[in-house]
């Protein structure tokens, strides 16, 4: 007979907010790893604005008339979604054993799409099977032959469309100090990291049970005659040595694409006007308005702030999307009504991840949906296609045009 005893002590793996699962994961995770995540450059004035900037817009809704039937599906890249929200690409490695599968497993329950990263832990086959919806993301690494193989790569495992990050500056510099990470996780590594992994049990334990050590490779940027994956490491040396794509590489790579798969392309990593002009002339289909969560060069703008110049000007040409920030629903609902079509999230499914895995990553997408409808009920609006800057309240130098005319 099952014992009617309940453990009041147990804690109740649902969380109500994202900063509740942040807590968790810096818990639970080695802090190197807690802190791998937590990224930012140089003095982290764009990771923290990303965030503020959103506290700085408000709403003013009524009292009653409100509608009883909302709806926010949407489509992007062309895959229909359930809701304005997407997985932005980031490598996971580390957080948990099943890493992007897990993410990709939950993208799929809540009817989402992932952008898988050409750095993640898992390869891009067993994500697309995870999730027929999988975007795969490249950074502009290695020579053309080798991109067009990683291309080539991703949409025979099924990539519905492909997404190009090109806002890297290798700032390194953080004031708070850079996590360690091994190159690889030997029996000497193991040694050294023991100290910081042990006060961690939980974390332990999750690897501890599947029998697998985390495993710091990158199975997407293995050579295709079936050599070894590179390290995390050695990927981001290929990376580095790479001369920097220009623009008519950005054409290049939106060519090349849409010849091989007939699919959609996007540009991550835009925050001005004349690059989303120019974007739009490279043939691109989406851009993503981002600053690589804070991770690029510090005192980018927030994402939010120059989001509406840009959908004003070219959002009737391809779809913009926003990341940078996004830790609630009424994010999302500001980013819309800003001319986003939809948000990708990094940070907010990362704390997910570690706090509880796929049920976390569910957990996260659960509180943005909540937010969403409680943003629209409260507005009196039955559907995110009626969001509109007039219903939010902006202060008055809140909106950047970078790069306008
Ligand atoms: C730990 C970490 C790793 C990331 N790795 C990638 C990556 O491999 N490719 C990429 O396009 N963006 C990467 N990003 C940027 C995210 O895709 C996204 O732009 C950013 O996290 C959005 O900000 P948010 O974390 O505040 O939601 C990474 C971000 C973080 C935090």
């Amino acid at each position: 007979m099952a014992s009617k005893f309940e453990n009041p002590w147990k804690q109740n793996p649902w969380f109500e907010s994202v900063a509740v699962a942040q807590e968790r994961a810096r818990k639970r995770l080695p802090d190197p790893v807690y802190k791998a995540l937590v990224a930012g450059s140089e003095r982290g004035q764009t990771i923290q604005q990303n965030q503020d900037a959103f506290s700085r817009i408000g709403f003013a809704p009524h009292v009653a008339g409100h509608q009883p039937e909302r709806t926010m599906n949407t489509s992007v890249l062309g895959q229909e979604i359930a809701l304005p929200v997407i997985i932005s690409p980031t490598g996971v490695q580390a957080v948990h054993p099943d890493g992007e599968v897990a993410v990709a497993r939950a993208a799929a329950a809540r009817g989402t799409a992932i952008g898988l990263s050409n750095f993640a832990s898992k390869s891009v086959e067993e994500v697309c099977e995870a999730n027929p919806n999988t975007f795969f993301q490249m950074y502009w690494t290695g020579d053309r032959d080798v991109m067009l193989q990683r291309m080539e790569r991703a949409h025979k495992a099924g990539a519905k469309a492909l997404i190009a990050t090109l806002d890297w500056s290798f700032s390194m510099g953080r004031d708070w100090g850079s996590p360690e990470i091994p190159e690889k996780v030997d029996f000497k590594a193991a040694l050294r990291f023991a100290p910081k992994v042990i006060t961690r049990p939980r974390w332990l334990w999750t690897f501890g049970k599947t029998g697998q050590i985390p495993d710091l490779t990158a199975p997407n940027l293995a050579p295709p005659n079936g050599g070894p994956a590179p390290t995390f490491f050695g990927a981001y040396y290929e990376w580095m040595t790479t001369p920097p794509p220009s623009w008519q590489d950005v054409t290049w790579m939106a060519e090349q694409w849409h010849a091989m798969t007939g699919t959609p392309f996007m540009l991550k990593g835009v925050t001005r006007v004349d690059d989303a002009k120019r974007a739009v002339d490279c043939g691109v289909d989406a851009i993503s308005v981002s600053n690589h969560g804070g991770n690029n060069l510090d005192g980018t703008p927030a994402t939010i702030q120059v989001l509406k110049p840009i959908a004003d000007a070219v959002g009737d040409q391809i779809e913009v999307l926003l990341d940078g920030g996004v830790r609630r629903g009424s994010d999302v609902v500001k980013a819309l009504a800003l001319g986003a079509r939809a948000v990708m999230i990094g940070r907010a499914y990362l704390w997910g991840l570690a706090a509880n895995g796929q049920t976390g990553v569910e957990n996260v997408l659960d509180i943005l949906r909540g937010g969403i409808d409680s943003a629209l009920l409260g507005m009196g609006l039955s559907s995110i296609d009626q969001l509109a800057p007039e219903q939010l309240l902006i202060p008055e130098d809140f909106v950047l045009a970078l790069g306008a005319e």
